[in-house]
C-alpha cells in the first residue's frame, strides 16, 4: 500500500477552521505544508493531496490545483466540474483503489490528506495512516471546525523548536500510529 499521511495545522483546542476558512494567517505554515507535501525522495514519482470539496472551494482560483501533486477532491455530487487533471473520488474507499491501482501506485509516493474535518475524521481512524505532521499553533482562535482527538492512537516521533510569527508562536510535530493501534 501507498503511505497515507495527514498534514495539518491546529490551536491549542484542535480548532482547524472558521466559515469555511483559517482562521489565521501564518506564512512559515503554508511554507511547511507545500515543502512536505511536494517533496518525494524519487524524482519520478509525486505525492497525491487529498481533501474535500469544501476545502477545495476554499483555496483561491489561482493556487490550485496545488502544483506538482496529484489533487483528488472527495464529493458526492457527480455533476461537480474540475479542471483537467483533478481527480473526484465519491468515497474514501474509491481514494485508496485510485492511488493503488496498478496505473499510479508506480508513479505515487505518499498521500496527504490535508483536510477538512470531515476528511480528518475518516484519516485519524484509517488503520492505513501512518503519520502525521501537525503545525501547533499556540493560541487559541474562534472554530467552528475541529481536529479529532488523537493522542490515544499517535505517539510523537520528532518535535521542532518553538518559533514566533507577528504575535504567533508554533513548532511543528511529527507523530506516528502507536503500534498495535488499529483506530
Ligand atoms: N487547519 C488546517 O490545517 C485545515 C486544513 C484543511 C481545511 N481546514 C478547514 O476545515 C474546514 C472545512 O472542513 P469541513 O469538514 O467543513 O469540509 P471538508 O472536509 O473540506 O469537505 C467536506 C465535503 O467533502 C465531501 N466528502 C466528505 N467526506 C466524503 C466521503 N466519505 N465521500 C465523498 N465525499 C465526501 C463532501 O462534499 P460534497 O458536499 O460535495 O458531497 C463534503 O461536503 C474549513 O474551515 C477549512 O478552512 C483546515
Amino acid at each position: 500500500m501507498i503511505p497515507l499521511n495527514i498534514i495539518i495545522a491546529i490551536d491549542t483546542k484542535n480548532g482547524i477552521g472558521k466559515d469555511d476558512a483559517l482562521p489565521w494567517d501564518l506564512t512559515a505554515d503554508l511554507e511547511h505544508f507545500r515543502a512536505i507535501t511536494s517533496t518525494t525522495r524519487s524524482p519520478k514519482k509525486k505525492n497525491v493531496v487529498v481533501m474535500g470539496r469544501k476545502t477545495w472551494d476554499s483555496i483561491p482560483q489561482e493556487y490550485r490545483p496545488l502544483p506538482n501533486r496529484m489533487n483528488i477532491i472527495l464529493t458526492q455530487n457527480k455533476g461537480l466540474r474540475l479542471p483537467e487533471g483533478v481527480l473526484k473520488a465519491d468515497s474514501f474507499d474509491q481514494v485508496l483503489q485510485m492511488a493503488n491501482n496498478e496505473k499510479l501506485k508506480n508513479i505515487i509516493e505518499t498521500i496527504f490528506v490535508i483536510g477538512g474535518q470531515q476528511v480528518y475524521e475518516w484519516a485519524v481512524k484509517c488503520p492505513e495512516c501512518e503519520k502525521l505532521y501537525v503545525t501547533h499553533i499556540h493560541s487559541e482562535f474562534d472554530c467552528d471546525a475541529f481536529f479529532p482527538p488523537f493522542e490515544d492512537i499517535f505517539e510523537s516521533i520528532q518535535i521542532s523548536e518553538e518559533s514566533k510569527e507577528g504575535m504567533m508562536t508554533y513548532h511543528f510535530q511529527e507523530y506516528k500510529r502507536k503500534d498495535g493501534s488499529a483506530s
